[in-house]
């Protein structure tokens, strides 16, 4: 496969043409950022196990009948992906009450929300990625009403694959972000990253509320050990993968 020109760069990804025009290939940086790129930096490795862990995520959701975008990874900090009209939508299912939820809620931090929730952002840098109600996301035609009831159902299906397969790495699964593409058939596809960037993920055998978080809130709230806990969440991700 050769690759051809830079077609977009992100936060965390540079995406590439290759070849064949229905296939791309992500490569994924180290840079991180948080609160809308106001606080930057690295976690070194990030890349290779944001790309590993997404991988072996996407392979065992497509098994559980996802489809994704996600084709092979021909290296560690490499994803060769179809390529997709990604929908401008920030997809975030709780829970657990963390984050924005209890800044702009009032909740208390560790509330079990059940049913889980499904939230929708628009995907917009200089707006600050706002919530978005159905009847907004409707009026801005982000997507249609079949895809806006498709896509909370794929939400709360991942949700449910990606609890299991958490707790059996003996991680709590907060809440997360999902992003989802159109391809050349108009396929609904799941995209982008599953990771310790895009998750918040809690060590269950841990009680103290730092100690616990093995995601991005490490690097967000300068809690320490970022590189150490996003090792961590790899290796258990790769023990559950081949206890299979
Ligand atoms: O900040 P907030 O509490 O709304 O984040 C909810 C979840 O979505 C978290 O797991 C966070 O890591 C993820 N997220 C993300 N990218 C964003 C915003 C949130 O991956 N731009």
């Amino acid at each position: 496969m050769s690759v051809h020109s830079k077609l977009y760069e992100g936060k965390a990804k540079i995406l590439y043409t290759t070849d064949d025009p229905e296939v791309l290939l992500a490569d994924f940086k180290d840079d991180a950022t948080a609160f809308n790129a106001q606080k930057r930096g690295t976690i070194l490795g990030k890349g290779q196990i944001n790309c590993s862990i997404s991988s072996q995520l996407f392979k065992q959701l497509e098994l559980n009948g996802i489809k994704t975008h996600y084709i092979d990874s021909p290296s560690p900090n490499q994803m060769r992906v179809k390529s997709v009209k990604i929908l401008p939508l920030e997809v975030v299912v709780r829970n657990i009450a963390a984050g924005s939820l209890c800044q702009q809620t009032g909740l208390a931090v560790g509330t079990i929300l059940q049913p889980p929730l499904v939230e929708f952002y628009y995907k917009n840098d200089p707006l600050g990625d706002p919530l978005l109600t159905r009847d907004r996301l409707l009026l801005l035609e982000l997507a249609t009403a079949e895809q806006v009831d498709a896509i909370t159902n794929l939400a709360l299906q991942i949700n449910k694959f990606l609890i299991s397969f958490w707790w059996q790495c003996g991680i709590t699964l907060v809440d997360f972000k999902l992003e989802f593409g159109l391809d050349s058939q108009q396929q609904l596809l799941l995209a982008d990253e599953i990771s310790p960037d895009t998750c918040r993920l809690w060590n269950t055998a841990e009680a103290d509320p730092n100690r616990r978080v093995m995601d991005k809130d490490r690097f967000r709230r300068d809690l320490g050990n970022v590189e150490d806990a996003y090792q961590e969440v790899l290796q258990r991700v790769l023990q559950a993968v081949e206890s299979q």
